[in-house]
């Protein structure tokens, strides 16, 4: 089929197109019929006459029915001009009408932006939903960041690598979903939080420069600004310090807003940094909205606030009275603070070579440089009361790594959700993404979690507690 895609229409005055939709309206005025067809590029208005092609057919069309539309591109008389869509200087006359599929009448209507309508249903009828303009911008718009981010590393000599699923538990501070094992009654998979160890084994395994538009899981209570499920630009990089990882990470921001976004104005280029305590003296958060600084500020949906936050403590005392890592237990501690860890002297004055780079108030991405050496990992580990058998068993295969020829390696990962949020003025990260899960963790489409049949739960050793 030689198919034409609406937006293309505008500059085709005089010739035969053949389109392909869906019914967005229809009006009828007098004994025309005025359809409005949608495809992915836009919206074109088709005006079908008692006299011409398909008229009976076009009586009975419905919203959202599928179809193609074959017809001439005709100039419409300047007093009919509608220069609110591109293609609003023109209009289809038909010459052939075939319907694809007919549709029930939609569950909501898509001609708005869609806050209105209640989550329940949105994400029951998502694929209705994600025909809205807004949704479908958002989506590509998500593609053009994802290609702009990989071609801007691909040619900086970063590999993209993919990394297990099914891994095992780690300790990120957040709950692990896990999947039972068939073959091994009783064992357990987890589903990745992040990426952190394999893609350190990987600074190992001689990658050098890593990474990754990676899904993460985490069970963790859904919110505004997190899924159960969502995705990280992950990187990790050997032979650097804290310094290159920054440069890097706040280069390709600027570049990638300049292109993607230049209706954006960065605040303050190099971005400020600011230590941990300082932001919690000065604004009570690690995570401080810039802008609030900026007199100039006041409700400019366009002004981006980005800084570093650094210097946080390594570990934080627990309710039972050890430690415990604040952000990454693979992180190195700041160079001059190495001797108190090996040491475990002064532990709550240990300071973490931790960045967090913080948006407008939203921490959009975390990492660190690592402890690359098994003996400094161990200290941690021992900071934290675990015994040598605990160790072992949970991390002995990082710390025989790191007894391999490990490099000294850093990286960072942002939470690719929140920042393509933060830059399309979106109040919550499941407008970014396509099949997100609703605020109490349930796939309303899918209607998933759900029940197995007992011949899969035997298959899996599993009995379930009602
Ligand atoms: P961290 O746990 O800080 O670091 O995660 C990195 C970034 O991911 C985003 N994020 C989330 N986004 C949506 N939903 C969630 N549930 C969610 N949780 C986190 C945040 C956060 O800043 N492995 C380390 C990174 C490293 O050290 O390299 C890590 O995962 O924007």
């Amino acid at each position: 089929m030689q198919r034409t895609s609406i937006l293309e229409t505008k500059d085709l005055v005089g010739q035969e197109v053949t389109l392909c939709g869906w019914i967005h309206n229809r009006r009828d005025h007098g004994k025309l019929i005025f359809i409005d067809l949608r495809d992915r590029s836009g919206i074109v208005q088709i005006v079908f006459t008692p006299k011409g092609a398909g008229y009976d057919l076009a009586n009975q069309l419905r919203s959202e029915w599928v179809v193609c539309i074959k017809g001439k591109v005709n100039p419409r008389p300047e007093k009919m001009f509608n220069d609110e869509i591109p293609t609003g200087r023109i209009e289809i006359e038909p010459t052939d009408l075939e319907v694809f599929n007919k549709s029930e009448t939609p569950p909501f209507p898509i001609d708005t932006d869609g806050y209105e309508i209640g989550e329940e249903s949105r994400m029951k009828y998502r694929y209705v939903d994600l025909r809205r303009q807004r949704l479908a911008k958002n989506l590509a718009i998500r593609h053009t960041m994802a290609m702009f981010i990989r071609n801007w590393l691909s040619d900086k000599g970063f590999l993209e690598v993919e990394t297990p699923i099914l891994t095992k538990s780690t300790p990120e501070g957040a709950r692990d979903f896990v999947v039972p094992s068939r073959l091994y009654p009783g064992q357990f998979f987890a589903l990745p939080q992040s990426p952190q160890q394999y893609k350190q084994l990987l600074m190992v395994a001689g990658v050098e420069k890593y990474f990754q538009l990676a899904r993460c899981f985490r069970d963790e209570d859904t919110r505004g600004d997190r899924q159960p499920e969502f995705t990280q630009l992950d990187m990790e990089m050997s032979f650097v310090e804290r310094e290159d990882v920054m440069q890097l990470n706040e280069g390709l921001l600027i570049e990638m807003v300049q292109k993607i976004y230049p209706q954006k104005r960065i605040q303050k280029i190099p971005f400020p940094r600011i230590s941990y305590k300082e932001a919690m003296e000065k604004y009570q958060t690690d995570r401080p909205d810039m802008r609030n600084d900026n007199p100039l500020a006041d409700g400019d949906l366009n002004l981006l606030a980005f800084c570093w936050v650094v210097d946080f403590p390594f570990f934080e005392k627990t309710q039972e009275g050890g430690f415990t890592f604040t952000h990454n237990p693979f992180s190195a501690p700041k160079p001059e603070d190495m001797e108190n860890l090996m040491n475990k002297k002064n532990i709550a004055g240990i300071l973490t070579t931790q960045y967090d780079i913080v948006l407008n108030g939203w921490e959009i991405g975390g990492g660190s440089i690592r402890n690359h050496q098994s003996e400094a990992l161990e200290k941690v580990f021992e900071i934290m009361g675990f015994e040598k058998e605990r160790i072992e068993q949970n991390f002995g295969h990082m710390l025989t790594a790191f007894k391999n020829g490990a490099p000294p390696h850093g990286g960072i990962a942002w939470g690719f959700d929140r920042l393509i949020a933060l830059l399309n003025n979106e109040p919550n990260i499941r407008e970014v993404m396509a099949f997100p899960k609703t605020g109490d963790a349930r796939d309303l489409m899918m209607k998933s979690p759900s029940e197995l049949e007992e011949k899969q739960l035997k298959e899996l050793h599993l009995k379930t507690v009602k």
